[in-house]
């Protein structure tokens, strides 16, 4: 069922634990090229691949009640695989607005591969989940899956964003038990918005010819089932961004959002 969106002041709320989610962002913010945005990074307990679901769960709540204490959310995007994992479906109960999130493409993995060998990078959150343990050992009968977290990764793509060298061979590092398969992976699903931040490395250490499947289209067709995009009212558009702690990046953290075009960029006390 669509969801008409009548507001005039519309705000799309998109959350990460850091700066992956921009790689949701850059994809969809042409629907809402009219709309105001709000991007949360919780960089206070970045990385959530370390946390429990539950605190995950409790932390999204919070951040979710104050935001919309002040701010008229029309949706939520969870633009983080271990906070859609950890906390869909239970959230939507405590809000009135849509929540959708992006998750690991694990169906779309099996329609993809040809030598059935899938590798699925992800956080420990996100691998350690009871249905997506439930998922893997499911398909193990049929399919290898060979599954990798790394919060190293992730540090290591939010400090590409950022504009600091990263070294391959730090990357390479994370991948050595694979690098002994006798059959490598040909489609490697890409189960953290931050992953996509370092495709290109990915690639060059890899073998030729990976599907790489990141979560970006699933999220528009979530996206399509409750949006009527021809009744998306403009409104005058602001571009915000809340961070959740000051650490020594915050200054390029700024100027990242800046160069993007957000417009007001601030701590959230929370
Ligand atoms: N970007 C998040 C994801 O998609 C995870 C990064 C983290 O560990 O905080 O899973």
């Amino acid at each position: 069922m669509k969801e008409i969106f009548l507001k005039s002041q519309i705000t799309i709320f998109i959350f990460d634990s850091g700066l992956g989610g921009i790689t949701i962002y850059n994809y969809i913010k042409n629907i809402f090229f009219n709309t105001n945005i709000i991007y949360l990074l919780d960089n206070k307990y970045f990385p959530y691949g370390n946390k429990s679901k539950n605190f995950i769960l409790q932390r999204l709540i919070k951040i979710l009640k104050k935001i919309s204490n002040s701010y008229n959310i029309s949706l939520a995007i969870l633009a983080c695989n271990t906070a859609s994992v950890s906390s869909l479906p239970q959230i939507k109960k405590y809000f009135n607005f849509p929540i959708i999130g992006v998750t690991p493409v694990i169906n779309l993995a099996i329609q993809k591969t040809k030598n059935n060998v899938i590798g699925f990078l992800a956080t420990n959150t996100t691998l350690k989940n009871s249905k997506i343990q439930k998922k893997i050992n499911f398909l193990n009968k049929k399919y290898i899956i060979k599954t990798i977290s790394s919060s190293k990764l992730v540090f290591l793509a939010e400090k590409k964003l950022l504009g600091y060298k990263i070294i391959i061979d730090e990357i390479k590092k994370i991948f050595l038990s694979w690098f002994t398969l006798k059959i490598f992976p040909d489609t490697i699903i890409l189960g953290c918005t931050h992953f996509p931040l370092i495709i290109n490395e990915l690639k060059t250490i890899f073998p030729k010819n990976i599907s790489f499947l990141d979560s970006k289209k699933n999220i528009l067709l979530k996206l399509k089932k409750i949006i009527n995009y021809n009744e998306i009212i403009s409104s005058k558009k602001k571009n915000i961004v809340f961070y959740t702690k000051t650490n020594k990046f915050i200054n390029k953290i700024k100027f990242f959002f800046l160069k993007k075009g957000f417009t007001i960029i601030s701590k959230l006390k929370i």
